[in-house]
């Protein structure tokens, strides 16, 4: 029997994202300041030779078939290299939240690929792994390596950037999603509107300051937000409350997260925002993986 492959599957966090316009595939043209944190997934997969896919995780909610990232990232990765009796035996260990802007399923996915080409001898190199990842959703390619890059494009064009200045995240994932359809067409509805300061954050995180780079996060989403989600105006206010030095919805949402120079601040933070969400994480930028 094959043996078992661990891939950490690390969430990702938006420290800016704008949408510049419409691409011709119709999906968006993106400009998006990307990092991932220490908070992740374990992925374990064991590698079939009978074509078969079978997925398990600690949530039994989630879906096992094609709807699930991981499950199409088998998939993709074998008609890649044309052997369609690759299959595998996947166990998800989430601990990212679904449905929070966080790319749970798109890292998942990335790990499978990551593990299934280490298994297979490494036929591709990371660009052709990202360009696989592309095939399976947006946010894949950045999900293959992660670390800290510009995502433009769909999101499948990366730039490396220079890593945050250390500091200490805290997030928060509120009971209720947001639907990514909806907030694409309210953004598509607006003509003018606020930019992030794109440059500035990446100066900033060059200089080394976070106080420059927690000032300049910015989300243009959080401007369509449904007027019945303005909880996520109030948990930005709590983030303040308790110390950070500047707070963002990451993705579509609905997940928040805020930074903090200290960490005490961060961990008190972290106790306080629990009376309002249930899932609240004390995380850190982690740098890339390498495949
Ligand atoms: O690529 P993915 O399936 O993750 O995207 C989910 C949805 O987000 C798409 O169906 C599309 O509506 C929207 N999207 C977009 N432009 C992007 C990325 C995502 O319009 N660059």
């Amino acid at each position: 029997m094959a043996e078992k492959i661990r891939e950490r599957a690390y969430a990702k966090l938006n420290l800016t994202l704008d949408v510049l316009g419409k691409l011709p595939n119709g999906y968006h043209d993106l400009a998006m300041v990307m990092e991932s944190v220490e908070l992740g997934d374990d992925v374990d997969i064991t590698a079939r030779n009978d074509g078969e896919i079978h997925l398990n995780s600690n949530l039994p909610w989630l879906p096992k078939d094609g709807r699930n990232l991981a499950v199409e990232a088998v998939k993709v990765f074998r008609t890649a290299i044309g052997d369609e009796s690759l299959g595998a035996d996947i166990y998800l260990r989430k601990r990212i939240p679904v449905g929070a802007g966080m790319a749970g399923g798109s890292t998942n996915a990335a790990a499978v690929l990551r593990a299934l080409n280490r298994y297979t001898n490494r036929p591709f190199n990371a660009d052709r792994l990202r360009e696989l990842g592309l095939k399976i959703g947006s946010d894949v390619p950045y999900c293959v390596c992660g670390g800290s890059r510009l995502a433009e494009g769909q999101g499948e064009i990366l730039s490396p950037l220079p890593m945050p200045p250390e500091c200490h995240v805290v997030i928060c994932k509120p009971g209720f999603s947001i639907s990514t359809g909806e907030l694409f067409k309210k953004i598509d509805e607006r003509s003018s509107r606020i930019r992030p300061d794109t440059p500035g954050l990446i100066a900033a995180m060059e200089q080394k300051d976070v106080a420059g780079m927690a000032r300049r996060l910015y989300n243009v989403f959080e401007d369509v937000l449904p007027r019945n989600l303005r909880e996520v105006g109030e948990l930005k206010s709590r983030f303040l409350d308790q110390g950070a030095l500047g707070t963002v919805m990451t993705g579509t949402g609905s997940a928040v997260f805020g930074i903090f120079d200290d960490y005490d601040k961060a961990a008190d933070a972290s106790v306080e925002l629990g009376e309002y969400c249930r899932d609240v994480f004390l995380t850190k930028f982690v740098d890339e993986i390498e495949i």
